[in-house]
């Protein structure tokens, strides 16, 4: 009796529960993947699907809805995987594409959705950041004013960068774009910069080579590089430059200063152009589908200066683009050109001519970067630029003999010693102390007695003078010109 008792309660609940229960449909939507191959999976079902969408495959790959016609859904494939087949079912995952972010990413080598390549361990992925992110709206963002040294000395003082700032490297195959960008990741060191460089359908020559070039460097320990290479999946190689934006914004957001490399755009748009040819979009120019422009903006607007309140951080982007015989009226560096703030054109004569980095002065802008310059090294190279373009017209006209005054004759010297100065090797970076200290010399006409081969040891000599002056930008002037003068024999 005692017993039956005990068990009273449990039955009672269960009668109950069977009485209230009704049978309820519950829906799922599964689709069905029709045909699969370079890259991109057709899927019938899934009526609620949405652009940017991931799905599920049965198989356990994953795969991003990229296109949506009437009947069927286009998707690119983010894993390639040999068991997706027709017939294969798909359901829509319910998260959307992320990968993980943080402090724990420096130093590592990482796809585009965050899986280790460098043999590591998978990063932790408490912290995860959508790889689409709306930019940050106007009110968020603040002027671009503080500068970013890129330790090359035609940019530091002629193209200056700032803080917030995209900057397009622009030139042909071969003329040190990688190394300029690379340069700068390297000039980074102890400037509270932390870096993301994304390499996009490289060579994995060029993939090894870039990674040993910034582990021997010491640059590994804060950068991030995030490789989809050139044998990838599309997909892949499509949103690698996506995943590093959304690395470098979770430093921007945390206040801290990012500075990105996307190596290169022309790799990704055409990639996006293959992946939207192979969707059956229509083509557009040059056969890019007409979004392209939009792709790369959307990109690139992700890059900018974040207002105090929101902790003041920054995204310096640096896009890659390469051109076709210096042609840069195609497509996608027009687009390019249009959406960054400025560009740095490298040129094919001049780094044939011994000229390096063979970047083209007249060709170069940077719009936003000389607010950020620090008004010293501003009031120097002020005049420089359009000294140099002037000695180069000059130099041209010489060059069908004719005959010069001496003060034509002055500048085309004072040129040709400038020329000479802003010569750089590789992997040499110049502090912006040592760059104001041959301005000053510079402008003071210390350097007009010398001839071009004398140049680089009275560099040397100068950069250890400053060195040991322990001078800095706020000082006078006068200071300034004193230590240059010591030992250039101008006293
Ligand atoms: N400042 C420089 N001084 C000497 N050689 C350079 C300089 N910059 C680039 N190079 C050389 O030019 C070649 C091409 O450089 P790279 O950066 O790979 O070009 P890109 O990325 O434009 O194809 C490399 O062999 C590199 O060593
Ligand atoms: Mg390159």
């Amino acid at each position: 009796m005692d017993e039956r008792a005990d068990y009273a309660g449990p039955l009672a609940r269960q009668t109950e529960w069977i009485d209230r229960y009704r049978p309820q449909v519950r829906i799922s939507e599964q689709g069905c993947v029709v045909s699969v191959g370079d890259g991109i999976a057709w899927v019938s079902g899934l009526p609620s699907a949405a652009i940017d969408d991931v799905l599920a495959f049965a198989d356990g790959s994953l795969g991003l809805v990229f296109d949506l016609n009437v009947e069927l859904i286009g998707a690119i494939l983010l894993q390639s995987t040999d068991g997706l087949t027709a017939g294969t079912a798909v359901t829509l995952s319910p998260n959307p594409l992320s990968l993980p972010v943080g402090d724990d990413l420096l130093g590592r080598v990482i796809d585009p959705l965050g899986n280790p390549l460098d043999g590591g361990p998978p990063p932790d992925s408490n912290r995860r950041r959508r790889l689409e992110t709306a930019s940050p709206a106007i009110i968020e963002r603040d002027f671009v004013h503080q500068p970013l040294y890129t330790g090359i000395k035609v940019i530091d003082t002629l193209i200056p960068i700032g803080r917030g700032q995209r900057q397009l490297l622009i030139g042909d195959e071969g003329l040190g774009r990688s190394s300029l960008a690379l340069d700068t990741v390297i000039n980074q060191r102890g400037q509270q910069t932390l870096c993301v460089y994304v390499l996009i359908g490289q060579k994995r020559s060029t993939v090894v080579d870039t990674i040993a070039l910034l582990r021997d460097n010491g640059a590994l320990e804060y950068s991030t590089v995030v490789v989809a290479e050139a044998s990838a999946l599309p997909g892949l190689q499509h949103l690698a430059p996506f995943a590093g934006c959304a690395l470098a914004e979770c430093w921007m957001r945390s206040g801290r200063h990012a500075l990105v490399v996307y190596d290169d755009l022309s790799t990704h748009a055409k990639t996006y152009r293959e992946l939207s040819l192979l969707l059956r979009r229509p083509p557009g120019r040059e056969a890019y589908p007409g979004d392209i422009f939009s792709v790369h903006a959307r990109l690139l607007e992700r890059a900018t200066c974040l207002d105090a309140h929101l902790g003041g951080g920054s995204l310096t982007a640096l896009p890659i683009v390469e051109t076709r015989l210096g042609e840069i009226a195609a497509y996608i560096p027009t687009n390019l050109i249009s959406i960054t703030d400025g560009q740095i054109y490298l040129d094919a004569e001049l780094f044939s001519a011994g000229f390096r980095p063979a970047i083209d002065i007249g060709k170069s802008v940077s719009r936003i970067g000389g607010r950020a310059q620090h008004p010293r090294i501003k009031q120097e190279a002020g005049r420089m630029k359009l000294d140099y373009l002037q000695f180069l017209e000059l130099e041209l006209f010489t060059r069908f003999g004719a005959r010069l005054e001496a003060e034509m004759e002055k500048s085309i010297r004072r040129g040709r010693v400038l020329r000479e100065i802003l010569k750089q090797e590789r992997l040499a970076p110049v502090t912006i102390e040592c760059e104001l200290a041959w301005m000053v010399a510079f402008n003071d006409g210390l350097f007009d007695a010398l001839t071009p081969s004398e140049v680089p040891q009275r560099l040397q000599q100068l950069a250890r003078q400053t060195q040991g002056s322990g001078l800095t930008l706020d000082d006078e002037r006068e200071r300034w010109t004193g230590m240059a003068r010591q030992g250039s024999g101008a006293e």
